[in-house]
């Protein structure tokens, strides 16, 4: 059990390009399939369709990036003090491409989340996101990817897996096929597995023990 297992937890979202997983996530809680209200979203990209998917949903949005703030350190105690400003409890990062800074790390320790359209370790890393996993898959013929949800830290695609899903391909099927076959499954598996956070049966402070 965690302090996460509340009547309803509230979420900051970090989304960086079209925002289908954030989309997924604010019509579950919508419509109660999971018992949580996304607080805020950030993106570092001011005319990203996440960003109107959440203001059009009511939600504040926020630009932040180095744009904003010219200095890594600022832009990340930026992200830090608007996550903390609408007392989020959770942190996820859905098609965020950004690295998370160590102001964010520190204050909302074990409580960062990421997905990552494939089996990691494989074909994660810094550069392995969004399509350039997809094509890699298929260029590799791999006969399976999947999705996996990890903890958060300072390096691309390395915490502690907490929950993960294989999804059977066929190289044939193309990059643009795979990549809607994973995203379809991903909408599914950020609800299912936020709401075993919600319920205590993901524990985050024990993940990767
Ligand atoms: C998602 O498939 C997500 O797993 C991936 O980017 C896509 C964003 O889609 N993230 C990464 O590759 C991070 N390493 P969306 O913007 O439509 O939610």
């Amino acid at each position: 059990m965690n302090d996460l297992d509340a009547e309803s937890i509230s979420l900051g979202i970090l989304a960086s390009h079209g925002g289908s997983n954030l989309q997924a996530i604010m019509d579950a809680c919508d419509n109660g399939s999971l018992k949580a209200n996304v607080a805020v979203v950030v993106s570092n990209n001011s005319g990203s369709l996440a960003m109107r998917r959440a203001r059009k949903s009511g939600i504040p949005a926020y630009h932040l990036s180095s744009s904003t703030h010219s200095d890594d350190g600022d832009l990340d105690v930026a992200i830090k003090n608007i996550l903390k400003k609408y007392s989020v409890d959770l942190i996820i990062l859905a098609g965020y491409m950004k690295k998370i800074g160590p102001s964010v790390l520190r204050t909302f320790h074990n409580r960062v989340i990421n997905s990552h359209p494939a089996l990691l370790p494989k074909y994660g890393g810094k550069g392995m996101y969004g399509d350039r996993v997809h094509k890699a898959v298929v260029k590799a013929k791999s006969t399976e990817t999947g999705i996996s949800i990890h903890l958060v830290d300072e390096h691309y695609d390395h915490g502690p897996i907490i929950s993960q899903k294989t999804i059977a391909v066929d190289s044939a099927e193309g990059v643009e096929f795979v990549k809607k076959k994973v995203q379809k499954h991903e909408h599914r598996f950020w609800v299912t597995t936020l709401n075993k956070i919600q319920k205590g049966e993901i524990d985050l402070d024990n993940a990767g023990h």
